[in-house]
């Protein structure tokens, strides 16, 4: 059936985000989105999970929010609550906890308490597109600080936030990813997350920490949460299960003063995130999350090598990268001439898929040349095959790399 005939057009309310594309399918190499390895997904575990749970509890799904409240399921918040402790030394109740639709609806609600159009906020430079889309359709000015080896640069951080007073600007909030940031898969010291506090209790800015990759780092050492180590109680955490676990069952959490957390429950007004995917983590993660965390970051350790090997004998010196202590994510600089945004309307008519530089940036002219690559999805054979690809047609859109494969291509 159509609705060819019905006109909706002029019912539609003023200021609606454009319409969507209908999707088409992932590319034959998909380098893009934060999708997981699907080797990865711990699936016995997990349905061993849900049959356990079902059995023992599943006829407490006859009510919203379970037997549990609406700020999600009991025990999930208390497993949260134990591993926020052990591995970020985050000290909250299970009461500090809000459990969401995976941490775009925590950037969602977050924004909706705080945010107005024609309000200020402090963002990294390189950033998620997801929050850098939220915040242009929010009409919110997003002030990019430049980022080094280390993460967000406090120096640039210090003038930035000094230039805004002296106009009279109190920006909302500094979001950072300082835990394996995305895209460009730094992380942030404890020193730097110290002076970073400080800088937000000298402005009276509240931090937003989005540490949806924490558990991703290869060698499982972490610095403290800056919720952990805040203070002055301004800092709003969120997390995921999505990088950890698996991105489709749509579970994340955030942890706030109730002063805020009451305010975001009140706009949450979906009668609860998905229950049955709550209950099945909440199983599965108490015994067995600190024995998959280390076998998941193996592989896509090993698949980042794989990236890094098939970029340099593809690009060679064409292709500048840091190896990354962790994450799913690569951030890859070109020659100059390459403009990845064209690169991806290329690429992806030959079957590759990338994330153009430009999408994950407020500088516009720094990122043309550099764009994000995910390794986790991808195979080891697709990862090869989708860079050798990649390199052919960069070479013939823009001249580089002149060598791939170690054989010297002719224009
Ligand atoms: C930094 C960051 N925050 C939030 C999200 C959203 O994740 P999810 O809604 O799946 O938890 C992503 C996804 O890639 C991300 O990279």
């Amino acid at each position: 059936m159509t609705s060819a005939s019905f006109d909706f057009a002029p019912l539609l309310p003023a200021g609606l985000p454009q319409p969507a594309a209908r999707w088409t399918g992932l590319a034959k190499y998909s380098f893009v989105g934060g999708n997981n390895d699907p080797e990865q997904v711990p699936l016995d575990g997990l349905i061993d999970a849900v049959n356990a749970v079902l059995k023992r509890e599943g006829r407490t799904l006859a009510t919203y929010g379970l037997a549990s409240g609406p700020q999600g399921y009991g025990p999930l918040r208390e497993f949260l609550t134990a591993k926020l402790k052990r591995d970020a030394g985050i000290a909250c109740a299970a009461d500090d906890i809000l459990i969401v639709s995976g941490s775009l609806q925590a950037l969602d609600l977050v924004n909706q308490t705080l945010l107005a159009r024609g309000d200020t906020v402090i963002v990294e430079q390189e950033t998620y597109q997801g929050s850098l889309n939220r915040l242009t359709r929010l009409g919110v000015n997003a002030v990019g600080i430049p980022l080094d080896h280390e993460g967000m640069r406090m120096d640039a951080l210090a003038s930035a936030l000094a230039d805004l007073k002296a106009r009279g600007i109190r920006p909302k909030y500094i979001y950072t990813i300082p835990t394996v940031q995305n895209p460009t898969g730094t992380i942030m010291p404890e020193a730097r997350r110290s002076e970073l506090l400080r800088l937000s209790a000298e402005y009276g800015v509240p931090i937003f920490e989005d540490d949806c990759y924490a558990d991703l780092i290869w060698d499982g050492k972490r610095p403290p949460a800056i919720h952990a180590m805040a203070k002055h109680g301004g800092v709003i955490h969120i997390g995921s299960f999505s990088k950890s676990i698996a991105p489709a069952l749509r579970v994340g959490f955030i942890v706030a003063p109730w002063e805020m957390l009451s305010r975001m429950l009140a706009l949450k007004t979906d009668a609860g995130s998905g229950a049955l995917e709550q209950m099945v983590l909440a199983e599965y993660c108490a015994p067995h999350f600190t024995s998959h965390v280390p076998a998941l970051t193996k592989a896509l350790r090993r698949k980042l090598d794989v990236l890094m090997e098939a970029l340099n004998e593809h690009f060679g010196t064409s292709a500048e990268f840091e190896d990354n202590k962790g994450g799913i994510f690569l951030w890859v600089k070109l020659p100059d001439n390459v403009d990845t945004l064209k690169l991806y309307q290329a690429a992806l008519a030959a079957g590759v898929s990338i994330n153009p530089g430009p999408e994950w940036s407020t500088d516009k002219a720094y990122s043309k040349s550099r764009l994000r690559l995910c390794f986790a999805s991808p195979s080891v054979e697709q990862i090869r095959e989708g860079v050798a690809v990649l390199a052919e047609v960069c070479r013939r859109e823009f001249g580089v790399p002149l060598r791939s494969a170690n054989v010297e291509k002719r224009a």
